[in-house]
């Protein structure tokens, strides 16, 4: 069921879960301050509840009463990339932030995304939290037609056309005296060196004992389809390949183009459609080109293949 901004709003204050889009992706969205719609959207996306949500604000000013204590340049990162694909984790105080939503952890994600509909959402909503609004471990949805795929009829969506960037955004922490990415996304590690002086490292696994980012831990992005990355392309005929609409593939198989090998930017947008359309089409198993860079955007695009080929 697609609803008005207006409806959205009244859903949210009423506690009710709302499908929301996004610059990224399409969001889960529950107003911060019910419990029990926080709840709601663990029960529904069949959340692990030590996978704690990023909290949405549709101002930098709408953070800094939770911030316990803001680390250095977070001036800069704020100003510098919000509204945009950037959630940065910061100490909270922990009196203001239910304790679901952040898994009971002292610290929290904030983002202020950058579409029109959902910043107007946001300042008639308060803040909300939002994971990516999919099913726990399948791919992300980019249009409304793939919240309907994962959730019918038992999550409204505020309409907001295809998400832009396509891949969720960049996660940062501030550890040991240093800015580190935590989750790849749509803005490049090299995107920081203006704002910090450096490119963050990039921290993604870590000992189980204590993960930067829980969600690294659970299985993430994957189709039904069995995927196969990269190594000898199998001739048998019908095979299922996802592959760039630039280069050649015997003819006799089905590809599905993710896009152009010269052009990050459109795969990362295409990147969850593509995913999900093998599931549309019945694939049962699939051949990805894994033949191109690693670095900046195709960071991000190769780390989402490897999680949704792991099964
Ligand atoms: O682009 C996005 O970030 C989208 C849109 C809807 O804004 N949201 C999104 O949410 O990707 P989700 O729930 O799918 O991923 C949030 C990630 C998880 O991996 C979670 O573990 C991590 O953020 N996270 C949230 N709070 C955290 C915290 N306090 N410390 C470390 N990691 C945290
Ligand atoms: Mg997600």
């Amino acid at each position: 069921m697609r609803i008005s901004l207006s409806q959205a709003v009244q859903n949210l204050q009423q506690g009710q879960v709302v499908a929301v889009p996004t610059e990224t992706v399409y969001g889960l969205a529950a107003s911060l301050s019910s419990v029990e719609g926080i709840e709601k959207v663990f029960a529904l996306k069949k959340r692990p509840p030590a996978n704690p949500l990023i909290i949405h604000v549709p101002e930098i000013a709408a953070i800094l009463p939770y911030v316990k204590e803001a680390p250095p340049f977070f001036q800069e990162l704020a100003y510098g990339f919000w509204p945009g694909p950037l959630t940065l984790i910061l100490p909270i105080k922990e009196e203001l932030i239910p304790a679901v939503a952040r898994a009971g952890l002292p610290t929290a994600g904030f983002r202020v995304p950058k579409h029109p509909l959902t910043l107007e959402l946001l300042r008639q909503t308060g803040p909300l939290v939002m994971p990516s609004a999919n099913l726990s471990g399948r791919p992300s949805a980019t249009i409304p037609e793939h919240v309907e795929e994962d959730f019918g009829e038992a999550v409204p969506v505020l309409e907001g056309g295809a998400c832009q960037k396509g891949v969720e955004s960049t996660i940062l922490m501030y550890e040991q005296e240093k800015w580190v990415i935590v989750r790849l996304g749509s803005l490049a590690p090299d995107a920081f060196k203006m704002a910090l002086g450096y490119a963050p490292a990039i921290v993604q696994k870590e000992a189980a004992e204590k993960p930067l980012c829980p969600g690294q831990l659970f299985r993430h992005y994957a189709p039904r389809a069995h995927l196969t990355l990269g190594g000898k392309l199998p001739m048998q005929a019908g095979t299922f390949i996802l592959g760039f609409s630039d280069r050649y593939y015997p003819f006799q198989h089905r590809v599905i183009h993710l896009g152009s090998s010269h052009n990050p930017a459109q795969v990362a947008e295409r990147l969850y459609y593509c995913l999900r359309q093998l599931d549309q089409e019945g694939a049962q198993e699939a051949w990805v080109d894994m033949n191109f860079p690693r670095e900046g955007l195709w960071l991000t695009i190769a780390e989402r293949l490897e999680r949704a080929a792991q099964s």
